[in-house]
């Protein structure tokens, strides 16, 4: 039996006495004889005596992964839910408005926020996280209060502040994902701060390089690369960083087959939030309009994430995230199969093959239509055909939030 070498603070070595039902066992660390092991859940008595009787002394688990760990911080009494069983708040029309206003506002703060910060980076000063925790309680109350609002949000981009749009992005992709995995809300906050910290070291990397439309040359790349090594440096110095923010810094460029940058961890080197990480920083940046290319609609990132899940990814994440984000991802724009173009602006839990959709455009007639909102698990007459690109028929989606 072999022990690991594990490095990652969400990891602790439990002694075999301590241990608890809920805890995620990832390696026997200290054992008397040969002991033949396979990671998992604790999670009965029996389970305890026969790791004792395996001659097992001490165990490593993976804190991120133990419901134990999860429980002790849950706040929500729904929080042991399966997440198709969560439950959706329920809104007046008026209200889901209002929500969106709400997020809206939020996320053009957000964006100043960033900025501000990325700005004070290149500046060399020293970051202060505390604005962005309080913004980022903010956001994660708007998540749970209407996802679909936020995610919208992050589906819009404008030109030439990919880094600034990336990171706000990747954090609210990561905390509606640690919400659908019930993770506790501390965790989700901590995922969200951490989001939009990974990739501050970005600012160190030379525009030239950061920018460069098409394939950068092996020596760019290993510049590039430093971006990992600068944004761990960044949050080292700074005040208030969780394990868990680290982490998504540190981690979101590895692969669980090992071929990652900057450590080339693989497998159980990786624990929960590094896995997460490395799903959600891929889906944004496939889906990101770039000045070189555009970018990918949701649905055909998700087929790269499952072409990559088991070797690069892990493949019960990648698949939770596809259903958490849904078959019609927010921010879609589809073909219906009467010739009307719609934009997806919520999902329906319960029929997720009927979204709710802005109808705005026709194709037959090739030009704009008063916007009408449709509930299509409601509307018999209309029914999605396919996904299409926006920039197929010139449409700009961010005007018809
Ligand atoms: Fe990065």
């Amino acid at each position: 039996m072999s022990v690991l070498p594990l490095s990652t603070e969400n990891y602790q070595n439990v002694a075999i006495r301590d241990i608890k039902l809920g805890m995620f066992v990832i390696a026997v660390t200290k054992q008397k004889g040969d002991i033949h092991f396979k990671p998992g859940m604790v999670s009965s008595e029996a389970t305890c005596r026969s790791l004792q009787s395996m001659g097992v002394l001490e165990v490593k688990i993976d804190l991120t992964r133990s419901k134990h760990q999860q429980e002790t911080l849950l706040e929500n009494p729904e929080s042991n839910l399966a997440p198709e069983e969560q439950v959706q708040e329920i809104m007046t029309p008026t209200e889901k408005k209002e929500s969106r206003k709400q997020a809206q506002k939020l996320y053009a703060e957000a964006k100043i926020l960033q900025t501000k910060l990325l700005d004070a980076l290149k500046n060399g000063e020293v970051v202060d996280i505390a604005p962005l925790e309080a913004m980022a309680d903010e956001m994660v109350d708007s998540i749970f209060k209407n996802p679909d609002a936020m995610i919208f949000l992050s589906r819009i981009r404008e030109k030439d502040t990919y880094l600034m749009e990336h990171s706000l992005n990747v954090g609210m992709l990561l905390a509606n994902f640690g919400r659908y995995l019930k993770l506790s809300r501390q965790t989700i906050k901590d995922l969200l701060v951490g989001g939009l910290l990974h990739d501050t070291g970005k600012v160190m990397v030379p525009d030239e390089i950061l920018h460069k439309p098409g394939r950068l040359t092996p020596d760019e790349f290993v510049i590039m690369k430093k971006h990992v090594e600068y944004s761990v440096q960044f949050l080292d110095k700074a005040e208030g960083i969780s394990s868990i923010m680290r982490t998504v810094a540190a981690n979101h460029h590895e692969r669980l087959d090992g071929l990652g940058y900057p450590r080339g961890l693989k497998g159980l080197e990786l624990c929960l939030i590094s896995r997460i990480s490395t799903i959600v920083d891929v889906f944004d940046a496939l889906t990101a309009d770039r000045c070189y290319k555009k970018g990918m609609q949701a649905t055909q990132a998700f087929h790269i994430l499952l072409q990559g899940a088991g070797t690069q990814f892990d493949e019960t994440l990648v698949k939770q995230f596809i259903k958490c984000m849904g078959i019609y991802p927010i921010g879609s724009l589809v073909k219906l199969k009467t010739g009307k173009l719609a934009l997806v602006i919520e999902s329906n839990t319960e029929t997720p093959l009927q979204p709710v959709v802005k109808i705005i455009y026709s194709t037959t007639g090739q030009h704009y239509l008063d916007v009408k909102i449709v509930d299509l698990a409601r509307n018999t007459t209309e029914e999605i055909e396919n996904v299409v690109h926006p920039k197929a028929y010139g449409i700009d989606i961010s005007q018809f939030f």
